[in-house]
């Protein structure tokens, strides 16, 4: 299973880069717009610090549209991945993009029916957002159940397209993720560290210490 990171904080993906264990990065409008800084300069700076599958997200708009913008964040950096939202312009710029070798993370998935219609129109990856669905159905399961569905589905016709478990609120959903077979979990950064950190670990340490002064 590979962990991008989600998130468009250079601090945090700086701190997370050391860790050695982070595949690759999303970002998407909103977390960009946190950091109040430009879209091109964030995803430039992002590449200097991951080697990996970078998601950078065009503007929902006609396909020629997200087309052009695709190809000006594809001359970025050759590990860009261009983030395209699922309606019907978008299946029709991934489409155009995979026709020309560009790898697209067809986001705001919610149905096996969308992952399948990205699929067909050649997505590298498909993001169904787990902890929206949750929010949505005020379900603990439909959004792991999903991705389930999404990789029966997948692997009934040997769809090689990634699932990224999105929307990721807590362990629990990584958990869920990795059970229901997600290729990837991208994961906000307070999440990455309660998947390090545990109070029992640190319970556990400090027995360890006053056992070791003994
Ligand atoms: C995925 O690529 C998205 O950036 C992200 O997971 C959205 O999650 P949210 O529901 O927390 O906004």
């Amino acid at each position: 299973m590979q962990f991008f990171i989600d998130t468009a904080n250079i601090d945090e993906i700086r701190t997370a880069s050391t860790w050695g264990i982070i595949d690759g990065v999303t970002t998407n409008p909103s977390l960009i717009a946190r950091e109040g800084r430009n879209l091109g300069e964030t995803i430039r700076e992002i590449t200097t610090l991951i080697d990996g599958p970078i998601s950078a997200e065009v503007q929902e708009a006609p396909a020629e549209a997200m087309v052009k913008e695709a190809f000006s964040f594809a001359q970025i950096h050759p590990n860009i991945i261009i983030k395209v939202p699922m309606t019907f312009e978008g299946i029709k710029a991934t489409k155009t993009l995979s026709a020309h070798g560009i790898k697209t993370n067809v986001t705001l998935v919610f149905s096996v029916p969308q992952a399948l219609m990205a699929a067909k129109a050649g997505a590298t990856y498909v993001s169904p957002f787990i902890g929206r669905i949750d929010d949505f159905t005020a379900s603990e399961r439909a959004g792991s159940d999903l991705v389930q569905d999404i990789r029966i589905a997948f692997d009934n016709y040997g769809i090689e397209t990634k699932i990224i478990a999105a929307s990721i609120r807590h362990t629990q959903h990584v958990t869920q993720a990795a059970l229901a077979g997600a290729d990837v979990a991208t994961i906000p950064f307070r999440v990455l560290l309660d998947m390090i950190e545990h109070p029992l670990t640190t319970k556990g340490l400090a027995i360890f210490r006053d056992a070791a002064k003994k």
